[in-house]
């Protein structure tokens, strides 16, 4: 079973980013054949700083590895090293209608939120998207809710590809967290937590204890005062008890017993405590790798030498298919 993945490298990445997708890929890269990738082709489409990108990219390849990607089990790269991504993404635009883009709720979102930068690239985002994941003859796509639309574009591409042109590729399955395929912001419950969002909304994964604690205290909670998971009704407790139960490894039932007749004070300590005792393990970590720069850059390395030789031959067929050699 091929599963991929990837984040782009736009900034922090948040406990969203990890429950939504990263711990997934963690347990993932122990059961199947593994491809993660830092997406810094993606990054272009909204607005950012050019000078700060490759430190963004190396960020986030650390990130990767504090967070317990293993490079032994899974294979991890750079986007833009693998020149197949942008090839394949101009044959597939060939074929996607353009009133599939449209309707993306993702570009919807991201046109309104910068009126000013509405590019053609930010309108074919989904099809790049779906090049890294046909390229590698992806099953499964392990990310957060808000992908989804993407992925399941990615599949109807696939499958017009295949019917007008003969079988390449195969049709990717999401793979979506029960719990935490959509944390949502600590300052509006009602929206995801975002990392282009003001930093009080979400927590970093390298965060330290007293900004953790102090978030966390400072999370909107909705009236009532009992710790009961209901998201229409509470959805700020709902959104803590989910980022509770994710990283205690307990379930929501116990937290609710555990924190039955007890404030959400005293609840929110808690999971200041439970945050603070987790993310310690992933900024001891990140230390280390920092020291070691080299090792971080020949593992990213390696691993666009691998994704190229399985992207290359996919790429041959889908050009021979269409014609063009
Ligand atoms: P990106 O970089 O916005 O987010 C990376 C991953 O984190 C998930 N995520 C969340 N999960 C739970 N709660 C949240 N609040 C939250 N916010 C983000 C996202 O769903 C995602 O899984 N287009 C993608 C990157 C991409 C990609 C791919 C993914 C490019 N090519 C191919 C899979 C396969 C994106 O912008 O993710």
């Amino acid at each position: 079973m091929r599963v991929f993945s990837g984040i782009r490298p736009t900034g922090d990445i948040h406990i969203g980013n990890y429950l939504g997708a990263i711990k997934n890929w963690v347990n993932l890269q122990d059961k199947a054949d593994c491809i993660f990738c830092i997406v810094d082709l993606h990054a272009l489409t909204t607005p950012y700083k050019a000078k700060k990108l490759q430190k963004n990219i190396f960020d986030l390849a650390v990130t990767y590895l504090a967070a317990g990607l293993n490079p032994k089990r899974c294979i991890f790269f750079v986007q833009s090293q693998v020149k197949a991504h942008v090839e394949l993404a101009w044959l597939l635009s060939t074929i996607t209608p353009l009133g599939e883009l449209q309707r993306m709720t993702q570009f919807k979102e991201k046109s309104t939120k910068h009126p000013e930068s509405i590019n053609a690239g930010l309108l074919n985002y989904p099809v790049l998207m779906a090049a890294d994941i046909l390229l590698y003859q992806t099953d499964i796509v392990p990310v957060g809710q808000d992908q989804k639309q993407h992925v399941e574009l990615a599949r109807t591409i696939a499958r017009k590809f295949n019917q007008r042109f003969g079988k390449v590729f195969k049709e990717p399955k999401v793979q979506l967290q029960k719990i935490g395929a959509k944390i949502m912001s600590l300052q509006n419950p009602n929206k995801k937590m975002s990392k282009t969002d003001s930093p009080a909304s979400y927590i970093g994964l390298f965060e330290n204890p007293r900004e953790i604690k102090q978030k966390i205290m400072a999370a909107m909670t909705d009236s009532g005062k009992e710790i009961i998971y209901n998201p229409s009704r509470k959805p700020g407790i709902s959104n803590l008890l989910s980022i509770y139960s994710l990283f205690s490894g307990k379930t929501i039932k116990q937290i609710e017993k555990e924190f039955k007749g007890k404030g959400y004070a005293q609840f929110k300590k808690s999971l200041a405590q439970v945050l603070i005792k987790s993310l310690a393990l992933f900024r001891e970590k990140r230390k280390e790798l920092l020291k070691n720069r080299t090792k971080v850059q020949k593992i990213l390395e390696n691993g666009a030498k691998k994704a190229q030789t399985i992207a290359n031959s996919t790429m041959e067929q889908a050009k021979k298919r269409m014609g063009l050699n």
